[in-house]
């Protein structure tokens, strides 16, 4: 699906996705298992986060486990000497019972609750994120040696999914935070930021650290010394349209980056989507068949309650194909794919370009590994899909 030679990574055609699907005796495994399905490679999450590693030798990936906290997907993030980005106590709880070492992972949530603070700093994570004064006060008496990365308000409308709405604190307000928090006998050692998720271009990203890295030397002046920057998530997946494929990312970024390596500032980065999307095939079955305002409807049994839950909170479109022995290139019409549920808003797409299918055929989606299932929920009654890993 990815070609490294390729300045875009494109949406797979239905060629390209039967060689894939070749790989995996789908029948046999809809036979074993019914549908709806999600099958996931873990190799292929150890192949993205390799690939990461490869691209930013600079920069160290910690994996946002809020993307795909499956046991497997972990596994081969773990496999790979990996690094993880928790953000709760089951989070922490899921990766430390694979034998992850806590000093593997950081603790990003801005706000927390002080017992899960508590908890975490037990579990022995000692990297912390932050964005205001009543955090700090959760870090009161408890170990000395943990680290606080402050977190930083950049907005980005042009993603798809702009992570500073609700958290970061403005860059204005950094110098006073830093005093705050030394005044309170805590060591804040670094900025984080996230850019916004699935964005078209790295533009945004490269801004955001060429500001961040104007503030660690602002500070710097005022005799505030930081040495970690983090610099989010963000790398986009091709899901209806090709996006910029990673070699074009890391060009712009690895330049900005190689100063700061060489100041000695530590860089770090929490991808989710780009390590766990590709790694995850989500596999529907036709439940229905009508027209209705002279389009031919699908109802399936996923919809937007369950692993198509990245359309509602996400606002991606998956390119959703029928299934049929080598995806063959068919005659396609402008259809609409329903979801399960007894209400109106369970639509997945009114514009899926799919041949006519019967009840009883299979859709399959790729790039249904983050967000998705971690996201769904048994609306309904109806079961979440079952996670095959292959
Ligand atoms: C704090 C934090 N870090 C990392 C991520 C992962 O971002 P992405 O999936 O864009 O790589 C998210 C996504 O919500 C996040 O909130």
């Amino acid at each position: 699906m990815t070609s490294v030679t390729e300045s875009t990574w494109t949406v797979p055609t239905p060629a390209q996705l039967g060689t894939e699907l070749a790989a995996i005796d789908l029948p046999a495994l809809v036979g074993r298992h019914g549908t709806p399905l999600l099958v996931l490679d873990p190799a292929r999450i150890a192949e993205q986060y390799r690939a990461l590693r490869r691209a930013l030798p600079d920069v160290r990936p910690y994996y946002a486990v809020k993307a795909l906290s499956h046991r497997a997907a972990l596994a081969a993030v773990r496999d790979e000497g990996g690094f993880f980005d928790v953000a709760s106590p089951r989070e922490v709880a899921l990766v430390t019972e694979l034998g992850v070492a806590p000093d593997r992972c950081i603790y990003t949530h801005p706000v927390k609750k002080p017992a899960d603070v508590a908890a975490a700093v037990r579990s022995g994570i000692r990297t912390f994120v932050f964005d205001n004064e009543a955090e700090l006060d959760k870090f009161a008496g408890l170990e000395h040696d943990v680290e606080l990365l402050l977190r930083l308000q950049y907005r980005t409308p042009q993603a798809l999914i702009d992570l500073s709405y609700k958290y970061g604190a403005r860059p204005d307000e950094a110098l006073d935070l830093l005093r705050t928090a030394q005044q309170k006998g805590l060591r804040v050692t670094g900025l984080s930021f996230h850019p916004g998720s699935q964005l078209a271009s790295a533009e945004p990203l490269l801004q955001d650290i060429q500001h961040a890295a104007m503030l660690i030397d602002c500070l710097a002046d005022v005799g505030v010394d930081l040495d970690v920057l983090d610099i989010g998530g963000g790398l986009p997946v091709p899901y209806d349209a090709a996006v910029p494929h990673l070699d074009s990312f890391v060009s712009a970024i690895a330049e900005e980056i190689r100063p700061l390596t060489r100041r000695g500032i530590q860089v770090i980065s929490e991808p989710g989507r780009f390590v766990a999307a590709p790694a995850m095939l989500a596999v529907a079955g036709v439940v229905g068949v009508t027209r209705r305002g002279g389009m031919p409807w699908y109802y399936l049994d996923d919809g937007l309650y369950g692993s198509f839950s990245n359309v509602l909170s996400d606002h991606v479109h998956p390119t959703v194909y029928a299934y049929d022995a080598g995806l063959e290139e068919r005659e396609t019409l402008p259809s609409v794919l329903a979801g399960p549920t007894c209400d109106s808003t369970d639509v997945i797409t009114t514009s899926a370009m799919l041949p006519a299918m019967e009840v009883g055929d299979l859709v399959v989606a790729p790039f249904m590994g983050a967000y998705t299932s971690v996201t769904a929920c048994e609306f309904n009654g109806l079961p979440k899909a079952t996670v095959v890993v292959v």
